[in-house]
Order: C-alpha cells, then structure tokens, then sequence
C-alpha cells in the first residue's frame, strides 16, 4: 500500500481562507504584570500561500505561532480573539479535541529544532514516533519506512538516511529532517519559525529553495517567521511586520519591498544589506525595543519613530487599509518617502 504523501485535507481551492486569525491577544502573566506578546493581531491565510511575519527579536513572532498551536508556555494566556481553521474557532475547544488539530492540521518546524534531536535514536524512529503518536491511520513499520523515505526525498535526502543517528547529519540535513517531520502528518498549514537562521548562507538557500519548491508542487499553506527581511523577500507572496507584539503593516511582499510605508518598515528594510542589485547604504534604526510589561502608550513605536508627533505618543494609530489590502499603522505614513533610495538612504 502506498500511503498517500501530503494529501490535501483541507478540501480547498488555491486561494480560498484557510486560517483566519481575529484580533488575537496573548500575554504572558508573570511576577511584575503582563508581558504584551500579541497584542490584537489579525490575518488571514489563503490555501497554497506562504505568509511572511518578520520583525526584530522578541517582538512577539514565536509566540503567535505557538498560540496558534496553542503550545504557548504555561504562563501564557489567550485573553481575545479567534483562530479559525477552516471556519473552526481553536481558541476555545477542548484541549483534548485541540490535539486531533495539532500536527495534523497544523504543524510547526520550531525555532532551533533541528539542535533538538535526540542523539540516542535513528533519526527515522523519531520520525515514526511522532507519525505513532499523531496520526490516525496505523502504518506498518514497513510502511512507515517507505514514508519515511518518501519524505525524506521530498526535502532532498536520501531514504536511507532514516537509519542514521543525528550526528552523522550535518546541519542542514538535521534541518531538512525537521522539515520532513513537520510534513509527516499532512498538515494544512506549517508554520516554520526561524527556518535557517542557524545555517551558512549557503545552505540557508538551498532549504529555502527546497521549501519553495515543495510549496509549489503540494499547493502547500505556510507561514514563514523570520527575523531576516532577506528571507521573508525571498519566499513569501505577502508579509506582515511586526513590531512590540503589534502587526504594523501588512501587504503583499513586493509592495512592502518596494515601498514600505510603516516608518519602522522603512527603517528595517533600508538597514538591510541587500541581497540581489547595490548595496544600500545603512539608515541607523536607533535605540532598544520597548519593555512588554510596559509598553510605551500611543503608538508603540514613537519612541524611537524619527516622524513621530504629538498625537503618535498619545493615540494609538489602527491598522489601516490604505489601498489594495496594503495595511499600515502610522498617523504619518504619508511623511515616509517613498522607496528606500529617497532621504538619502540610496
Ligand atoms: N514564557 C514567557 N514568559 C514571559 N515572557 C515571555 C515568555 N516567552 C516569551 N516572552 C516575552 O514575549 C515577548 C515576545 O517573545 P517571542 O514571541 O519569543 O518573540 P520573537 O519570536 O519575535 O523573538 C518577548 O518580550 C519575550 O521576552
Ligand atoms: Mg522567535
């Protein structure tokens, strides 16, 4: 019998809302307050689209992706808003009936996963235990061999790397592994944090490639995290950006890289060294992320904002659609030139 590789369960068409997120809040209580991790966060993912979510370290990318798993630490709570999954809200379903959701229907390749494999066991019976554990269907172990294999060459290994132990992999086959096993219980959506940040440059490129064309060819549903605007540009159809546990623009890819019009957007994109045409000269994104327990009041950014005024310190400003589902929270988004090479950022 040969199962089935990643067949598609969500019964949709290319393009039809997969996952809708409304207004999620997640906080982590702790000894001085609330940490504001996710604060009112909303989007929507398409089926067979890849969905970009980059923003500065701690400003709340993981820990939307561990809500949306609901696996976020024991000290963190969803206090607002939906996860729908297919129309299904998770937010507020048993834990026992989150689990048959869990890996199958969304999965997740974890922030420094691949360092997580268990040195003790062939890579490919960590791999079947998971399949043991979470998927329905019962295999035989030769089945779940030939699976293994199957997913193996899917993200470029060889099957019979299934019989080796983790240290005879390299990095960026410990990494494909992760992938694979992610892939394992034909998920709808894979969430992949931080997918090659721990990888040389050149291996990063090839996952990512690898990825894309994996994406293409199953018609996947992913939702990229990365703290490197290079890699969101180079696998993603539209981006969100986030800042201090807030979304703070949203569009599609090549319009937010063409023309940001978050001032934080702009600052992060014109401080990257770019990877294809000239180097852009480096714009300073001054100062420290803002303290979650005790974030600044008005716009979260202002403080470090170089077209803040008096009104951003005071009034928040709401995502707003300022044309083709390009969504931006800025009073002052219109005093952002237009193109990273204007103000002198060449
Ligand atoms: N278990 C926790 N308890 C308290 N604060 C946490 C916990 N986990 C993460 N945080 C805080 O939540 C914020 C968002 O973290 P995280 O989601 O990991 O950001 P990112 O993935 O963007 O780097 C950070 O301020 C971080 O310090
Ligand atoms: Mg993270």
């Amino acid at each position: 019998m040969t199962t089935p590789l990643v067949e598609d369960t969500s019964g949709l068409k290319s393009g039809q809302t997969l996952l809708e997120v409304d207004n999620l809040i997640m906080r982590y209580k702790t000894k001085q307050g609330y940490v504001s991790a996710v604060e009112d966060v909303s989007f929507v993912l398409h089926k067979g689209e890849a969905l970009g979510l980059v923003g500065e370290s701690g400003c709340g990318k993981t820990s939307i992706a561990l809500s949306l798993l609901r696996l976020q630490a024991d000290n963190g709570e969803i206090m607002g808003g939906s996860i729908k999954l297919g129309g299904k809200d998770l937010v507020p379903i048993s834990e026992e009936e989150m689990r048959t959701h869990r890996w199958n229907d969304i999965s997740m390749v974890f922030q420094g996963a691949m360092n997580s494999w268990n040195p003790v066991y062939r890579v490919g019976d960590q791999i079947k235990e998971a399949l043991d554990l979470h998927w329905p269907t019962r295999l035989s172990r030769a089945e779940v061999r030939e699976r293994i294999g199957e997913l193996f060459a899917l993200v470029g290994l060889p099957a019979d790397a299934q019989d080796r132990y983790p240290h005879e992999f390299s990095g960026g086959m410990r990494q494909r592994a992760v992938i694979a096993m992610a892939l394992s219980c034909n998920p709808q959506v894979i969430i992949a944090d931080e997918p090659t940040t721990a990888l040389d440059v050149i291996v990063q490129d090839q996952i990512l490639k690898e990825l894309k064309r994996i994406q293409d060819d199953l018609d996947m549903s992913i939702i990229y995290i990365s703290h490197d605007i290079a890699v969101i540009a180079e696998v993603t159809d539209r981006m969100a950006v986030m800042y201090a546990g807030k979304m703070v623009e949203f569009g599609d890819t090549a319009d937010i890289f063409s023309a940001p019009r978050h001032p934080y957007a702009w600052l992060l994109l014109s401080s990257t060294p770019s990877i294809v045409g000239p180097r852009r000269q480096l714009a300073p994104l001054e100062g420290e992320p803002p303290n979650l327990l005790d974030p600044p009041t008005g716009c979260r950014f202002n403080p470090r904002c170089p077209f803040a005024t008096d009104q951003c310190r005071v009034e928040e400003p709401p995502l707003a659609d300022i044309g083709g589902g390009h969504m931006v929270a800025c009073w002052n988004y219109e005093d952002v030139p237009v193109g990273i090479t204007a103000g002198g950022v060449a």
